[in-house]
């Protein structure tokens, strides 16, 4: 694939970012959650691209932009298309840490087409290759990852949504002596930074979204991490919803290899500050935002800087 596509990507997150950045502490996530759907979608438009949505906001009758198998671009390579235009709406709608503006792209047939469902996953940077599984307990894997990575179990930091059901793993964890981050919102961000040396991050586990799982997993694939993620269902309903995506194998463990496959790129323009990536700043005339672009093929990882003037960018104006 074109490698140029990592830095249209990089625009299209920073549009997102700037436009549901305005809504950042007005405990309105609807709202925030459009402006950052709108502006992904008009960028990807003027992109001399094919894409296809397969990770998404919803099926079509349910989200009027950027649905599963929404066609995207003026034409040109042809794309499959995992967005969350923003990752972690309740993080923006109460100004807090960690909602960021994320994209990844792979080749045709290239991401799972995974349900608007729960996922159990593991996430660490390489280190975790061979050392943890997901078959393994929370404490056993916050060992492993500590001999694997040659440092005191201590010193490790592992991130979990603050949900009930991780509380066996919380434990777990607390007794082997880990330190422990409980996030409310957004594991997107947190298991982006496993990959990132000295981030401070260095594992995020439990259930979380399964769309975020495949938009992780192309990160991964990019920082050549550890991934595994097997679908969580919480009733027949969602088993045939799965089928019906194509997915048989209901119980399967899917690598990150098998989530996000061939060449893929991932991008991620941070809202509000966070591990992986600082919020938009906004100042007289403009604002400036902080973005991570990642590329399979070559493992580059690149944070770009970018100050942007809303004089010569009328769609970034307030009243847009
Ligand atoms: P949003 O859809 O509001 O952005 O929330 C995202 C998220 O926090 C994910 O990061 C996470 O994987 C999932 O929701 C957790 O789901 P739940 O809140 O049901 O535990």
């Amino acid at each position: 694939m074109n490698r140029g596509i990592a830095l249209e990507m990089a625009r299209i997150t920073e549009a997102a970012a700037v436009m549901s950045g305005r809504w950042v502490g007005r405990g309105n996530k609807l709202a925030a959650d459009a402006a950052a759907t709108t502006a992904m979608r008009d960028t990807l438009n003027g992109m001399e691209i094919d894409g296809t949505v397969v990770i998404g906001e919803g099926e079509m009758d349910e989200a009027p932009m950027l649905y599963i198998g929404e066609r995207l671009g003026l034409g040109g390579l042809k794309l499959d298309i995992a967005v969350d235009p923003l990752e972690g709406t309740t993080i923006c709608a109460n100004g807090t840490n960690g909602a960021i503006a994320t994209i990844a792209m792979a080749p045709p047939g290239g991401f799972l087409h995974a349900p608007d469902m729960y996922m159990d996953k593991i996430i660490t940077g390489p280190a975790g290759h061979g050392a943890v599984d997901i078959s393994k307990s929370a404490g056993e894997n916050a060992l492993l990852l500590a001999r694997s990575k040659g440092c005191d179990v201590r010193d490790l930091t592992i991130v979990l949504l603050n949900r009930p059901r991780h509380k066996k793993a919380i434990d777990e964890l607390r007794n082997v002596g880990s330190r422990i981050q409980l996030i409310e919102d957004g594991d997107v961000a947190p298991a982006v930074a496993t990959g990132i040396e000295g981030s401070g991050i260095d594992m995020v586990l439990g259930i979380g979204g399964a769309p975020e799982g495949v938009l992780t997993a192309a990160a991964v694939r990019c920082f050549g991490g550890f991934m595994q993620g097997r679908l969580v269902f919480t009733s027949d309903e969602e088993k045939d919803r799965a089928r019906s995506m194509g997915i048989d194998a209901l119980d399967q463990t899917y690598s990150a290899d098998e989530l996000a496959k061939g060449e893929v790129f991932f991008a991620a323009t941070g809202v509000t500050n966070g591990d992986l990536v600082r919020g938009v700043r906004y100042f007289a005339g403009g604002a400036r935002t902080h973005t991570v672009v990642m590329r399979s093929a070559s493992r580059t990882i690149r944070f770009i800087e970018t100050l942007h003037y809303f004089d010569y960018k009328p769609g970034y104006t307030a009243e847009a």
